[in-house]
């Protein structure tokens, strides 16, 4: 049976750093770190997410500030919203939450955003520093940079020699995944849904990492035996496709299965969704320290 990450464990001692880094600067600068979290339309899942970002930002010791914008929201009320935010001196990191309702277009949006204050690292600067190996200057995708938590935690900084598999080419989370794992030294693959034999790429893994959107879609007879699995799907089963009572959140991976073979495994829900908040806690903090210089 498979070691099981306890991500709000780990979470936890994150969350405790980034409170007194923030009590430091307060005490020292007299600058309080700020973040703000937009949201736009009513989806109930993005709801609870960034609800769940705005109270610890608060419980971090951050000025925590949700704005909440109607389904028809416009392209240009939302873009005049983060020029607002961008020139606040007392608003360190601005996250606009996707997905954006149909009408809107993202990506203006998030290039819109000052790369100083882009705690989601999904600006082309910083997404560009990290492609380029720029791990200290920039703002690294929260999501992606937890997992690295975790399989620093397992392995140590150094991969060499390692093979990592990712299933996911997203910019928020595939990309900078396996940026971050080849700066690392591992040996990468990026997997998608037109890899051919999906089954067999991931068995060659010694670290897999999926982040489909597919409920455990990934088996047991798809990890090498003693691989890290980290599991960054977060997706709701209905009850009646369950025979269940209630809804579920399940992952990408089959868990019970897959703890049978792997030697360390990540759970859903407790393992990388804290870890990510944490780190976008993190990644605030660091863009309060380099604004107050
Ligand atoms: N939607 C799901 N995950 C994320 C995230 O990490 N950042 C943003 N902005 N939107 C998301």
């Amino acid at each position: 049976m498979a070691t099981v990450i306890d991500g709000k464990q780990m979470a936890a001692s994150v969350i405790d750093s980034v409170k007194s880094a923030a009590a430091n600067l307060e005490a020292d600068t007299g600058v309080t770190t700020g973040l703000a979290v937009v949201i736009v339309g009513d989806d109930p899942a993005s709801h609870a997410y960034v609800n769940a970002k705005s109270k610890m930002a608060k419980e971090c010791g951050f000025k925590s500030v949700q704005h909440t914008l109607p389904e028809d929201t416009t392209q240009e009320h939302l873009t005049e919203l983060v020029a607002t935010l961008n020139n606040d001196p007392s608003i360190h990191g601005i996250l606009v939450q996707l997905p954006l309702p149909k009408h809107l277009k993202s990506e203006p949006i998030i290039q819109s955003i000052l790369p100083e204050k882009d705690v989601d690292g999904l600006h082309i600067v910083n997404a560009g520093k990290l492609a380029t190996g720029d791990l200290d200057t920039g703002l690294i995708s929260c999501t992606p940079a937890g997992a690295m938590v975790f399989v620093r935690r397992t392995h140590g900084e150094d991969l060499s020699g390692l093979n990592a598999v990712v299933i996911g080419r997203s910019n928020l989370f595939g990309k900078p995944m396996a940026q971050l794992l080849l700066a690392a030294n591992a040996t990468v693959t990026t997997a998608h849904s037109r890899t051919r034999d999906l089954p067999a790429v991931c068995r060659s893994a010694d670290i897999l990492v999926a982040a489909v959107g597919r409920p455990e879609m990934v088996k047991a007879d798809w990890v090498k035996p003693g691989a890290t699995v980290i599991d960054v799907g977060i997706n709701r089963v209905p009850a009646p496709e369950r025979g269940e009572g209630k809804s579920k959140l399940v992952g990408d991976v089959a868990f019970g299965e897959c703890a049978e073979i792997a030697s360390t495994i990540t759970p859903v829900p407790g393992g990388v969704g804290p870890m990510t908040i944490a780190m976008l806690m993190a990644n605030t903090v660091i863009a309060s320290h380099r604004a107050a210089g």
